[in-house]
C-alpha cells in the first residue's frame, strides 16, 4: 500500500470491536511506528503502555468513567447528561486495546539544562513528538486494517492510571489511542479546508 493510501485510510473510527486475529501484531505494529519516529536531537522521548483485556475494562469501564463523573459532579453539571458520556466510553472499552502515549519529563529536563540555548523549544519538541508518534501508530493501525481514535482523558485520569498500572511519575500522559476491529466505518471524510488557504509557493 502506499503511503499516501494508508494515510488517507487512517480515519477517526469510533465503532470498534475485539475482532482482533492478531493482537500482538497490532501492538508490534504500533511499537515499530514509535521505534521510527523522529524526534529532536534524536531524544526518544516518548512511551507507551500497552492496554488491553482485563486492563482495558478497568481503564475505559472505571478509571475514565469515574474521574470524568467527578469531575462533572465538580463543575455542577446535571447528572442525566453523564449517561451520554458513559455511553461514549462504553465504546471505547468494547475496542480491543488502548495505546496510551507519555512523554518522558525527565528526558526533557536534562536536554533543557544540557542545551540552555534551546531549553525552550525541548517541551514543543515533546509535544511534537508524542502527535508524530501517535499519528505513525494510528496509520500503522489503518494499514493493517484495524481501527482507531485518539483521545485526551488526560490530566483527569493521570494520577489513578499511574497508580494503577506503575507508571513512573516523570512519564506525562499525552494521549490515549483506542484500537480494534472496524465494526463501522468512519464514514465520508471530513471537509477540508481550501487549499488556497493553506498552501503558497514561492519560485
Ligand atoms: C492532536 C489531535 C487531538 C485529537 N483529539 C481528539 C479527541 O480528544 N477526541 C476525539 O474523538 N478525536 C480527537 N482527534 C481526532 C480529530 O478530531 C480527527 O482526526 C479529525 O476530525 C479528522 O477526522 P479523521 O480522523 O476521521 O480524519 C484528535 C486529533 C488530533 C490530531
Amino acid at each position: 500500500m502506499s503511503f499516501l493510501k494508508s494515510l488517507e485510510n487512517r480515519r477517526s473510527i469510533y465503532a470498534l470491536g475485539k475482532n482482533v486475529a492478531d493482537g500482538e501484531k497490532a501492538i508490534e505494529a504500533i511499537k515499530e511506528a514509535v521505534r521510527l519516529s523522529p524526534s529532536a536531537f534524536n531524544s526518544q522521548t516518548s512511551r507507551v503502555l500497552f492496554v488491553t483485556a482485563d486492563a482495558q475494562e478497568k481503564l475505559w469501564g472505571e478509571i475514565v468513567p469515574d474521574a470524568v463523573h467527578a469531575s462533572m459532579q465538580a463543575q455542577g453539571v446535571p447528572e442525566e447528561a453523564f449517561a451520554g458520556t458513559k455511553a461514549k466510553l462504553d465504546g471505547f472499552k468494547a475496542a480491543y486495546g488502548t495505546a496510551l502515549f507519555f512523554e518522558d519529563q525527565d528526558v526533557v529536563k536534562d536536554l533543557q539544562e544540557q542545551f540552555a540555548l534551546y531549553a525552550d523549544n525541548f517541551p514543543v519538541w515533546s509535544e511534537q513528538a508524542t502527535g508524530i508518534v501517535s499519528v505513525n501508530a494510528w496509520v500503522a493501525l489503518a494499514e493493517l486494517g484495524l481501527g482507531a481514535n485518539l483521545q485526551h482523558y488526560n490530566p483527569l485520569i493521570d494520577a489513578e492510571v499511574a497508580k494503577t498500572f506503575n507508571i513512573p511519575a516523570n512519564w506525562k500522559l499525552r494521549g490515549q489511542l483506542v484500537f480494534g476491529s472496524v465494526e463501522e466505518g468512519a464514514g465520508d471524510r471530513k471537509p477540508m479546508i481550501e487549499d488556497d488557504a493553506r498552501f503558497v509557493s514561492a519560485k
